[in-house]
């Protein structure tokens, strides 16, 4: 080989090499970025801010605790979030005479989204269900006690 193309090759590695490091410092600098995220990339990485969930304005409603025992509702986490968004078509009655699973309250509330023009909860949705799956769930067995029957046996 003539010194020419050492020469050459030598130039050829170098910059290989020049390039690999400066990838691999990318690399870094993009996992540390992406790990993380400082406050100016989580505008580009986080999908599209969920809509700012509208609670129907005010009720006029005080609703004090006499009120809420009246109706049936009890405190708990969620209970601010039911009264906004759930008084305003129809009693809290109607809400708390009623007996679901969560997945029956998320029927419920996709129903009423569907054809009774209920709005979306958006990630209030979460705290609504476990308020309602929680105080307003299934009794666990039948309303009645179980019949006691004395059996006797036939002659
Ligand atoms: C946009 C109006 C509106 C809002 C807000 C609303 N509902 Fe309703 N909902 C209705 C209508 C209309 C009915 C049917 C009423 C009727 O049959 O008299 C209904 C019926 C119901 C029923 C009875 C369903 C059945 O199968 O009989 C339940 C339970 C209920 N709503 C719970 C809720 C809960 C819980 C919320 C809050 C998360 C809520 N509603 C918010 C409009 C609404």
């Amino acid at each position: 080989m003539g010194q020419e193309e050492i020469r050459k090759l030598l130039l050829t590695i170098t910059s290989l090499g020049v390039l690999m490091l400066g990838l691999i410092v990318m690399a870094i600098a993009l996992v540390l970025t992406v790990q993380f995220q400082p406050k100016w990339l989580e505008s580009w990485f986080s999908q599209p801010e969920k809509k700012e969930v509208l609670l129907a304005e005010e009720t006029e409603e005080e609703w004090t605790s006499e009120r809420l025992e009246e109706v049936g509702l009890v405190e708990g986490e969620g209970l601010q979030l039911v009264l906004a968004n759930c008084t305003n078509c129809h009693s809290a009655k109607l809400v708390t005479q009623n007996r679901f699973t969560r997945e029956g309250w998320l029927q419920v509330i996709r129903w009423m989204q569907e054809t009774q023009g209920f709005w979306d909860l958006g990630q209030n949705e979460e705290a609504i269900l476990d308020y309602l799956s929680t105080h307003f769930a299934p009794e666990p067995r039948g309303r009645r006690m179980p019949l006691e029957v004395e059996w006797y046996s036939l002659e």
